[in-house]
């Protein structure tokens, strides 16, 4: 088969996929792995089996993929499918740069200098700057890196010993936290989860009390790291107030902007995250809300010179970094060498849809969700479970008729929905409660698939409840 006969196979498939949103089929697939595994040829051949396989190979992989763009798909934080950011994404891996010098990635670098000057604007780091990551679990590691350097100046260098170096998170901090920790260095132990709240929001004063209990106690308190959009609540953290105990007690506060950040767009909604400009450093995921697909991801920095410290390491690689090229190569910045460009997919996203865009995104989202809200507390058989602040919309179902225990039945509802195929949404929890936590964070979402969402939460709800058995 020609290229061309082989690119057009692809495209056609691609609009067949993309169209395929607005069908009422399954969002998942119905096989378990174990049927999944059964019923697939994925083994690697000791003959090739040539391009036509391929394309057989890739009709089943995307019979059996997860619709993500579908707007029955509100699971994790992300979802949905733009054509200028796909278009980007097929045309970065054709070309295929290195985001490590200038010479060998020379658009692309210069996109990615745009999109993180652009992107400390909005923040308000005139003097920023920073790198795309692998996500905001990088991020956020990268932030703590930064803060042990500006704790222990020259550590990168010379390592340290993080058996007292503490950092405060809020009680409903990502877990990618505790991977942080272990990475710099000071291990789980020395994350001090600080109180929040009822709204899930870290409270200001336990923070200082935590500080000062630690630092009795002979720990070193070195950073803080709030959040803005927490995981499950969609809580953000009083940044303004936070940063403030944080610098008077000379620690590099960071924020974790991956699920929340794209508030900053919209003049409604900034006011989410007032106070962003006194943070040292922070991570924001153009692969969440903003529906970029994965990964797209950046970490911010106020002090650029600090994560160019953490990134000192290049400076040894003569075989990629010239002196004449150092105010320009991104790989001085980043702790990956090979990189991939994600760059592109933003750039073109960001240029297809403005600021503007982009505002009308995040209030458009808000807007649904606040609708999928008032659904929730309209109906006497679903519970709200937290004051909603961005797009997550955490309920449970929770009927007058039954004695069944709430935590079972709301179980059992997530996975009839998953087995119904029909919607996807996540299971959480909010202290010791069960609850179902769909986000908007998809653009192919829409008001009537918000109304069939919750229309099937009460049927199954119901179904339970009447002790009919499950599809599955
Ligand atoms: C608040 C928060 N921070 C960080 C992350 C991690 O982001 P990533 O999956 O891009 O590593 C998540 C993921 O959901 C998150 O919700």
């Amino acid at each position: 088969m020609d290229t061309e006969a082989f690119i057009n196979e692809i495209a056609d498939r691609l609009v067949a996929y993309i169209n395929s949103k607005d069908k009422t089929e399954r969002v998942n697939s119905s096989l378990s792995s174990r049927s999944l595994k059964r019923t697939l040829d994925v083994s690697m051949p000791i003959e090739g089996l040539g391009m036509e396989a391929a394309l057989d190979d890739l009709d089943s992989y995307i019979e059996h993929s997860v619709k993500t763009h579908r707007a029955e798909f509100m699971n994790p934080l992300w979802g949905g499918l733009s054509l200028p950011a796909l278009a980007g994404e097929m045309v970065a891996a054709a070309t295929n740069n290195s985001m490590y010098t200038f010479e060998l990635s020379p658009f692309a670098t210069i996109i990615e200098h745009t999109i993180l000057n652009r992107l400390c604007e909005i923040v308000g780091f005139p003097d920023g700057f920073g790198t795309m990551t692998t996500g905001g679990s990088n991020g956020n590691m990268i932030g703590m890196l930064c803060a042990r350097e500006h704790a222990i100046p020259g550590s990168t260098k010379t390592g340290f010993d993080g058996s007292k170096m503490v950092v405060f998170v809020s009680d409903e901090a990502h877990y990618s936290v505790l991977m942080a920790a272990n990475v710099i260095g000071i291990g789980h132990q020395n994350v001090i989860k600080v109180r929040c709240d009822e709204d899930g929001r870290m409270l200001p004063s336990s923070l200082q009390e935590e500080i000062d209990f630690a630092r009795k106690e002979g720990f070193v308190p070195f950073c803080v790291v709030a959040t803005s959009g927490t995981t499950v609540r969609g809580v953000f953290d009083p940044l303004s107030e936070i940063a403030d105990i944080a610098h008077e007690n000379n620690l590099w506060f960071h924020v974790d902007a991956a699920w929340g950040g794209a508030c900053m767009f919209s003049p409604m909604h900034r006011g989410l995250m007032d106070g962003i400009e006194k943070a040292d450093s922070l991570c924001w995921d153009a692969h969440k809300l903003m529906g970029l697909p994965l990964i797209c991801s950046t970490f911010l920095v106020k002090r650029p010179e600090v994560l160019r410290t953490l990134c000192r390491h290049a400076d040894v690689a003569h075989y990629l970094f010239h002196n004449e090229t150092e105010d320009v190569d991104l790989g001085r910045y980043s702790l990956q060498c090979g990189r991939r460009n994600d760059a592109l997919k933003l750039w073109l996203e960001w240029r297809v849809r403005g600021d503007a865009g982009w505002s009308a995104m995040v209030e458009q989202y808000m807007d649904y969700a606040s609708h999928l809200e008032h659904l929730v507390n309209s109906n006497p058989a679903l519970e709200l479970m937290s004051t909603r602040m961005w797009t997550n919309v955490c309920f449970r179902y929770s009927p007058q008729n039954t004695d069944m225990d709430l935590n079972v039945l709301n179980v059992e509802l997530r996975n009839r929905l998953i087995q119904e195929g029909m919607f996807m949404v996540s299971r959480s929890n909010i202290g010791d409660d069960v609850i179902l936590r769909p986000v908007i964070s998809n653009q192919n979402v829409t008001i009537q698939s918000i109304e069939r969402f919750v229309e099937s939460v009460l049927r199954l709800g119901d179904d339970i409840v009447r002790g009919l058995p499950s599809l599955g």
